[in-house]
């Protein structure tokens, strides 16, 4: 069964300039002990379809579909069942590992804060759990850093706190969300190789979104493409990787080059005006009339009127 089962997941913001559709019927599945990426360019809804999961979205967002966790309908719980949820058994890490930590309390009590949320345990018990955990994530002299203060950690270090923070209660389910995209170049590996690892060790799946698919390939097993608000490719990673099949997929592969990122040829859309038919058609070069009018239905893991 699917550990995490997301079903034609709408999420719209009303706003002065139209209707922002972020989410516009996405669907996904995480087999329990699998991992996924989702991948796509910068403001194409991946943050959106995170946070829906951990019933984090702002106020004024108007959601709909079913987001299912263990069978259970993640959309319908209340408040205090959600919040049981997010932490023990659903875990995040953000982008901005500075923004997520507190400023006025230490690295150690932010840690041993969590691991004492959901468990009853003493402080002692929870400070000795806060130096393991900052152990297994890779801060030398835990003993010493865990009286610092966020400030006194590089981005690394921070974000190696915040995979402590996520890992601390052992969640069946990690996401993260473009984890080393603020990162020096040669810290992202680094930090890639401990999630990695970690996962391993503690049975956790991931869920990682991303713009580059070639941190997705050397991370998940299966992958989900997604482009202005919605699933385009859906596949094992390693066939995806071999023979993409949509045009967008083969752009964002084409764009993974040595020397770096080669940006594809022109933007994604305003989600408040999508183009008519395939979403991708102005910047497809495999465009045909029908492009322009129809939009494609997801057929065999694929939505491209190529592959009709
Ligand atoms: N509160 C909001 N109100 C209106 N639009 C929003 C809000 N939050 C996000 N959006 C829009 O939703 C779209 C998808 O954003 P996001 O999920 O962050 O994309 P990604 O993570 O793929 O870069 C963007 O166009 C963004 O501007
Ligand atoms: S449907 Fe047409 S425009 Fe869209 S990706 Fe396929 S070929 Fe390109
Ligand atoms: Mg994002």
């Amino acid at each position: 069964m699917g550990l995490l089962q997301i079903n034609n997941l709408h999420v719209n913001f009303p706003t002065k300039a139209g209707v922002v559709r972020a989410s516009d019927g996405v669907s996904l599945e995480i087999k329990q002990g699998e991992s996924l990426a989702l991948v796509g360019e910068s403001g194409c809804g991946k943050t959106i379809v995170a946070l829906s999961i951990m019933r984090l979205l702002p106020e004024d967002a108007r959601i709909s579909g079913e987001i299912r966790f263990e069978g259970k309908n993640l959309l319908s719980l209340g408040k205090e069942e959600i919040r049981e949820i997010r932490g023990r058994e659903i875990a995040m890490i953000f982008e901005q590992p500075a923004t997520c930590l507190n400023p006025v309390f230490t690295v150690g009590d932010q840690i041993s804060e969590a691991v004492r949320v959901h468990n009853n345990c003493s402080r002692k018990e929870s400070k000795e759990r806060a130096i393991e955990l900052m152990e297994m994530v890779g801060i030398p002299s835990p003993q010493k850093r865990c009286g610092q203060y966020p400030h006194e950690f590089s981005g690394g270090m921070q974000q190696r706190v915040m995979i402590a923070i996520a890992l601390a209660l052992s969640p069946s389910l990690l996401i993260a969300d473009e984890p080393t995209t603020s990162l020096d170049v040669t810290i992202q590996a680094q930090i890639m190789e401990l999630l990695k690892d970690l996962i391993a060790k503690f049975k956790t799946s991931l869920f990682l979104i991303t713009h580059n698919l070639g941190v997705a390939a050397e991370m998940c097993d299966n992958v989900a493409v997604m482009y202005a608000g919605e699933i385009v490719e859906r596949g094992r990673l390693s066939e995806v990787f071999e023979y993409p099949r949509h045009p967008y997929t083969k752009a964002l592969l084409g764009a993974i080059s040595n020397d770096g990122l080669r940006p594809i040829k022109g933007s994604v859309p305003e989600l408040t005006r999508l183009p008519n038919g395939c979403r991708f058609h102005p910047r497809c070069p495999q465009a045909e009339n029908v492009c322009r009018k129809v939009r494609p239905e997801m057929r065999f893991k694929v939505r491209c009127h190529l592959w009709d």
